[in-house]
């Protein structure tokens, strides 16, 4: 008999603190998730785009899950410098869709102040699509600074650092599969120093 185990292709970072949504609760999540969605949108034929890179993950596995035939659409911000309070950005990939007159939902990993999502939907409303509506997969409302119309939220989070699940610290560990705290002292190598170190180790 063969028997077929999950082989663990990366060991856990040690920047992971505490693993705060498994990959199980995250996936039932988003299959509850996705079935609202579907209900809601159910022949409406949305435009259902995500915002890279945070939610590049999420919105794959959403979409995964959607009653309903649909080709995922991304937009990709950039924001003029962190400390910004208005939330000014500048879109550098834009929706290959024209929006105009359709329903669109914009899916996000983790929305914090809102800044960044208030702007860009005073932008994308300019368009006139028939409606808009934000699912994000993080809601920290502690740190809200604007107003933002979310309609489905996978889980609220406080303010604590997150990574995994598209979630980066200086772009690491977005491909965790998991959601989790960090360990802010613990500074790794680089990816490619990681990989040569993993080599090294199994020699
Ligand atoms: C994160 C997240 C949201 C934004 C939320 O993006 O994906 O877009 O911050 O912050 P706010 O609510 O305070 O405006 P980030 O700039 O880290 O880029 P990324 O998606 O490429 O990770």
């Amino acid at each position: 008999m063969i028997f077929f185990s999950r082989i663990n292709r990366k060991s856990t970072p040690a920047a992971v603190k505490k693993v705060v949504f498994d990959e199980m609760t995250i996936s039932s999540r988003v299959e509850e998730l996705a079935s609202e969605i579907s209900r809601d949108y159910q022949g409406k034929d949305p435009i259902v785009a995500g915002i890279l890179q945070g939610a590049l993950v999420f919105t794959r596995d959403l979409v995964k899950n959607l009653s309903f035939p649909v080709s995922p659409d991304f937009i990709r911000i950039s924001r003029y410098g962190r400390q910004s309070r208005t939330g000014e950005v500048e879109i550098v990939k834009d929706l290959q869709e024209d929006i105009q007159g359709r329903h669109v939902l914009l899916i996000e990993d983790i929305v914090d102040t809102g800044l960044t999502l208030n702007y860009l939907v005073r932008i994308l409303l300019e368009r006139n699509p028939a409606s808009l509506a934000i699912c994000t997969l993080l809601d920290r409302t502690e740190l809200r600074l604007a107003e933002v119309p979310i309609k489905y939220v996978g889980f609220n989070v406080n303010d604590e650092f997150l990574i995994g699940y598209g979630l980066d610290y200086r772009e690491y560990y977005r491909d965790l599969p998991f959601v989790a705290t960090m360990n802010l002292e613990v500074v790794e190598p680089r990816t490619a120093d990681r990989r040569q170190q993993t080599t090294d180790n199994r020699q």
